[in-house]
């Protein structure tokens, strides 16, 4: 059966996904200080205005015009994307936000559905944490967002912090478990310079590329093209998810085993 899929807005991504997010489906996107998480919410808002879909942003504790700043760094004007009705960007406090998520009549509530609102990207998930240091309290608090959402029958994209440098280690909260899919980016060390990789790890209901991928990010005048370049499979790198990587082959590596 073909599922009608929600695009990233970034297409080598989206065959990557097999075609792109599943509707109503929650993505987390986990990635390192600097890693591009950012740029990617707004990639997949900006396609959703091109698609007629409207999305929502939701910034918490950062300033504005970083924000604006940032975006128009890359080419976009954030101000006349909301200008047009199709993109909406909140700063808020996580408090503020779960308060109104499970409110009826909150401000939040009210803008969804007067805005059809269809997308929404969280940036981030880590400001939670500071809400409690109990980790079944932030389990619960994960739950409520990220339930809140799919009973809103939005597509979510949840940025968090990648905060150790090994991805299979326990995490506070279990939020691996909550979400349908998982998108993580990573820095890596190849040939004495450091490049950014891509890596689909869960995808619920789809196959999925299991390939790690170099990315770029490039600055573009179009207002929908993509700023984000994925570039074909890395091959031949050992240790990539760990960070690890060096020049190895590696047969090489099976051989000296
Ligand atoms: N105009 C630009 N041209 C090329 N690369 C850019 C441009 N603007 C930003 N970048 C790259 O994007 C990176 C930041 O991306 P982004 O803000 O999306 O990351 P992030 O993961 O959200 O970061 P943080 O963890 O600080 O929130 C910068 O470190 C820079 O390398
Ligand atoms: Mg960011």
């Amino acid at each position: 059966m073909n599922i009608p899929r929600i695009s990233s807005g970034i297409p080598a991504l989206d065959n990557m996904l097999s075609g792109g997010f599943i509707p109503e489906s929650s993505t987390l996107l986990r990635g390192a200080p600097g890693t591009g998480k950012t740029t990617f919410a707004f990639q997949f808002l900006i396609e959703g205005l091109r698609q007629n879909q409207p999305g929502l942003l939701v910034a918490f504790e950062e300033f504005p015009e970083s924000l604006y700043r940032d975006a128009a760094s890359l080419g976009w004007d954030l101000k006349s994307f909301e200008a047009s009705g199709l993109l909406h960007i909140m700063f808020t406090s996580p408090e503020v936000f779960l308060h109104s998520l499970s409110t009826p009549e909150s401000t939040l509530t009210r803008r969804l559905h007067e805005h059809n609102i269809q997308r929404i990207a969280l940036d981030s998930l880590t400001h939670f944490t500071r809400i409690t240091t109990n980790t079944h309290e932030l389990r619960d608090i994960y739950n409520r967002v990220i339930n809140g959402i799919r009973r809103e029958q939005l597509t979510g994209l949840y940025l968090a912090e990648e905060m150790r440098s090994d991805f299979t280690a326990d995490e506070k909260g279990r939020l691996s478990f909550i979400v349908d899919c998982i998108v993580l980016l990573r820095y890596l060390e190849i040939d004495s310079a450091i490049e950014r990789a891509i890596t689909v790890l869960k995808m619920r209901s789809s196959d999925h590329d299991k390939q790690i991928h170099r990315f770029t990010i490039e600055a573009n005048d179009a207002p929908y093209a993509s700023r984000i370049h994925i570039g074909p499979r890395l091959q031949g790198k050992a240790g990539l998810l760990a960070g690890l990587t060096e020049r190895r082959i590696i047969s090489n590596v099976r051989s000296t085993q």
